[in-house]
């Protein structure tokens, strides 16, 4: 099965994603991960993507259709994968369309996690992340157990990202409403979106998505 997980900055999207791969034995392809790492190593597409990244902007399609049409080839993905962060663009969508037809794989579900923008700023401005093994927490909405401790790994590193503060969250918004939103009718004309509550909790939004995945919609 493969997805993708659809919404603004802040809408959840790397939190669903990582619990699906769990529950659904489906690997989570963050192009926003693919590229902090690119950036750690200073590699050329990372210090290309550097100053874009922290204004907010798009990284261009050749690098991102290039970045993913390598990785879901990869081994680990024969069995699904979610797509975090990937398409943003309708040339980014076209050429997914035909990365599947050339393997002849399938797009199971497109499932847009719709949310407020007023709400978008607080989620994104209070995320920290585990240094150690990359788990996403919240100031208030997904506190670790212990305080300062990774429930996952028990790392007492955590860090943020750089591009989440105030200005440039503000930026993204704008890029999502200008360049991946247009992704929504896309979608719709070819049967395959759903909409979940991006604005309930965490695990609510979980049961939405996992009821997509078993019977297709949602049962509220
Ligand atoms: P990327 O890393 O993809 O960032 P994003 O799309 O802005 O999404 P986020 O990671 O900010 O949010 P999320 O939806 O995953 O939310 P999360 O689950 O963390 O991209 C970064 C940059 O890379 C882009 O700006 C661009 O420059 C570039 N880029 C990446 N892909 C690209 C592409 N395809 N093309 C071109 N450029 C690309 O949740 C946020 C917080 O809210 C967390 O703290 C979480 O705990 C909390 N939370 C989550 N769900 C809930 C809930 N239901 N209730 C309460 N709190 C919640």
């Amino acid at each position: 099965m493969n997805l993708i997980l659809l919404g603004p900055p802040g809408a959840g999207k790397g939190t669903q994603a990582k619990r699906l791969e769990d529950a659904c034995n489906l690997v989570q392809l963050s192009t926003g991960d693919m590229l902090r790492a690119a950036v750690e190593s200073e590699s050329e597409i990372g210090q290309q993507a550097k100053s874009i990244m922290e204004r907010g902007e798009l990284v261009s399609d050749a690098i991102m259709i290039a970045m993913i049409r390598d990785r879901i080839q990869e081994v680990d993905c024969l069995n699904g994968f979610i797509l975090d962060g990937f398409p943003r663009t309708t040339a980014q969508a076209e050429a997914l369309d035909n990365m599947l037809a050339d393997m002849n794989a399938n797009l199971n579900h497109v499932i847009e996690m719709k949310v407020e923008d007023a709400i978008l700023v607080d989620r994104i401005s209070g995320r920290f992340s585990c240094s150690n093994c990359g788990a996403g927490y919240h100031d208030t909405f997904q506190k670790p157990v212990v305080e300062n401790v990774c429930d996952n790994c028990g790392s007492t590193e955590f860090s943020r990202r750089k591009d989440d503060n105030a200005e440039t969250v503000a930026l993204r918004l704008e890029a999502y409403h200008a360049q991946t939103a247009p992704l929504l009718p896309y979608y719709d004309a070819q049967g395959r979106l759903t909409r979940v509550d991006g604005m309930a909790g965490i695990d609510e939004v979980t049961r939405q998505i996992m009821s997509i995945i078993e019977t297709g919609s949602w049962l509220t």
